[in-house]
């Protein structure tokens, strides 16, 4: 298959690249380069020994879309691109309501008048809300958001929904990803967020590196075992290669959607304690106040995925750790 990765520089864009060059699938990125870099191009072709063609286009530019679907023949499209910074979307809501919501439109848009309608988005478990449950099942469905950049997640879904609803010829897949985290074990493809982390790897990762003082532990008063939050942390490895299971696992027309975690949840100081035990480093934190809108503890009920995508996590918490540290250590040399 020709596909069209938007985004796909990125953390997870790049890795899912990786994943499907690796599988013989032809790739052509389109990235804007707002927060990911050209460099990530060489490291593809240099893990993968194969070529990958990028457009460095922004996808608020209807015609730099057109020209794509014009110079090349796209199979299928796996949209990554947007906004995704919890706390910085309280702050700019206009900003990523125009831009994750416009681009996602004019790409839509674009594959329906080249007759292009297999179609797979980064979606999140953010979407889900409160829904009062630690374990989210598919069938949850939608809840209230906390932020504008979840609302957005949201929203495309609801948009996607409705398309399919208008065209039965459309293939849409929604995969709502817990917390990927981890790198290539290569170290040549990672995580590198611009500025001070909001997410907890990437914090972890620069305290390490001797580039933040402490880690803030939000929280250790939850109805949880070690009273700190609970996430499902997923590999990024995993998570790219849960992309090309339902590229080539989902070949009929419909809607679709998966929760792609591992299904089990672990806590801040689980995460921390495993992180100073498989790299031998000290990470210094402290207990501060509760973060505003975060949940005690969610993980996803995976078996969906497993059951129709023949797909599950394979690496363990340990792999991740290691893997983000291999990558960073590399970063800061
Ligand atoms: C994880 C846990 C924090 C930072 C977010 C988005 C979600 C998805 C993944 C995109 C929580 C705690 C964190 C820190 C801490 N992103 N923490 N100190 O909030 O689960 O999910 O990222 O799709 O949409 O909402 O991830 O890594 O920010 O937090 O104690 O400095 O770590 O309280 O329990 P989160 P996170």
């Amino acid at each position: 298959m020709n596909v069209l990765v938007t985004g796909g520089l990125g953390f997870i864009g790049s890795h899912t690249a990786v994943e499907l060059l690796d599988k013989g699938h032809e790739v052509i990125i389109l990235d804007n380069l707002y927060n990911s870099e050209i460099a990530v191009k060489d490291k593809i072709e240099k893990i993968t020994g194969k070529k990958v063609k990028v457009y460095a286009e922004d996808l608020l530019e209807k015609s730099a879309i057109e020209k794509i679907f014009n110079e090349n023949k796209i199979d299928e499209v796996i949209h990554f691109a947007g906004y995704k910074a919890v706390g910085e979307s309280t702050v700019k809501p206009l900003m990523y309501y125009h831009n994750n919501l416009m681009s996602t439109i004019n790409l839509l848009e674009v594959m329906k008048e080249n007759n292009v309608k297999k179609f797979i988005f980064s979606s999140s478990a953010t979407i889900y809300g409160d829904p009062g449950v630690s374990k989210y099942v598919e069938e949850l469905g939608r809840g209230k958001t906390t932020n504008p950049y979840g609302t957005t997640k949201s929203m495309i879904e609801q948009i996607l929904e409705d398309l399919y609803a208008s065209d039965k010829e459309w293939t849409i897949c929604l995969l709502r990803y817990f917390n990927p985290i981890g790198a290539h074990s290569t170290g040549l493809l990672g995580e590198k967020p611009n500025g001070i982390p909001n997410n907890l790897m990437p914090y972890i990762l620069k305290v390490a590196a001797g580039e933040l003082e402490v880690l803030s532990v939000f929280g250790n008063d939850y109805d949880t075992p070690d009273g700190t939050g609970v996430r499902d942390y997923i590999h990024v490895v995993d998570l790219a290669k849960g992309h090309v299971s339902a590229l080539d696992k989902i070949t009929k027309s419909g809607l679709y959607v998966y929760n792609l975690g591992s299904g089990r949840g672990y806590s801040v100081l689980e995460l921390v304690n495993t992180f100073e035990k498989v790299n031998g480093v000290k990470i210094n934190y402290k207990i501060a106040p509760r973060r505003a809108g975060d949940l005690a503890e969610y993980y996803a009920d995976p078996s969906k995925a497993l059951k129709e995508l023949n797909w599950k996590t394979e690496k363990t918490l340990e792999d991740m750790c290691r893997d983000a540290w291999n990558f960073m250590k590399k970063e800061i040399k």
